[in-house]
């Protein structure tokens, strides 16, 4: 179980995440919904090391790793694929993949870990020499979740992983890590300013306003409270 206790993230004078505190059971997913802004991006960097804790607490199955580096948190199995694509634009796909597998806990064999990834997204295996700053978006979205994964992570950080997406690759992207939480028990915690998607395939969801959590439920009565409607007029 990944919980996070009112956690306050500030950079400087912005404050950009205020006291949230929320609970990610394993072998479910769990949503995180909020317009631009919200702070969504700020709460997972906070949870996997990479944004400043200026309080509050995260923990691992009881364990407070507030105070741990982004590394260390790797290593117990946190895995973060961040907004934005971010992967090494000028390395190869597969350079990219050996990367995240030596930043990761390493559970697996190099060779199983890659010929699972190549199974699952057949045309990585197709590119696997091309440098990943040329494939099409849909292609850099299955590498950044293929990287984020491949060392059998227990947590998975998913951040806006459909951002510019086209919906026929939002659905390979979505099914690919369903399954893996479904299958392999891993706590996945998912981003999206986009509700209605996120909360189909979730159990549980928080709305995130101004580094607020203003509602939280099971995903199913957030679905029927009419919360989707509302968000997507405010996006309009
Ligand atoms: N590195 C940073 N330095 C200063 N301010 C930041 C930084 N990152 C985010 N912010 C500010 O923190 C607030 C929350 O931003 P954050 O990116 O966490 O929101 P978000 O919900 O992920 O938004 P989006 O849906 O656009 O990705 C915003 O006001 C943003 O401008
Ligand atoms: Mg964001």
């Amino acid at each position: 179980m990944l919980e996070v206790r009112d956690l306050v993230v500030s950079y400087g004078a912005i404050e950009a995440v205020r006291g949230v505190s929320l609970i990610a059971a394993p072998g479910v997913i769990t949503t995180v919904v909020g317009a631009n802004g919200a702070g969504k991006s700020s709460l997972f960097r906070a949870i996997s090391g990479l944004a400043p804790i200026r309080g509050g607490q995260v923990l691992l199955d009881g364990q407070d790793i507030t105070n741990l580096s982004a590394s260390r948190r790797a290593e117990l199995g946190l895995a973060h694929a961040m907004e934005g694509r971010r992967i090494f634009r000028q390395l190869s796909v597969e350079e990219n993949l050996q990367l995240a597998w030596r930043f990761g806990r390493r559970r697996n064999a190099w060779g199983d870990a890659l010929d699972l990834v190549f199974h699952t997204f057949p045309i990585l295996q197709e590119k696997r020499r091309t440098q990943a700053g040329l494939m099409s978006g849909g292609q850099q979205q299955m590498l950044i979740v293929s990287a984020a994964t491949i060392c059998n992570p227990s947590y998975l950080l998913l951040d806006e992983p459909s951002l510019g997406l086209a919906p026929i690759i939002v659905q390979e992207i979505y099914s690919f890590f369903t399954q893996r939480c479904r299958e392999d028990g891993t706590t996945v915690l998912l981003a999206e300013q986009m509700a209605a998607l996120a909360l189909k395939v979730s159990a549980h969801g928080y709305v995130l306003r101004q580094g607020k959590v203003v509602r939280e439920g099971p995903s199913r009565e957030l679905i029927d409270s009419g919360l989707i409607a509302a968000l997507s007029s405010a996006y309009l």
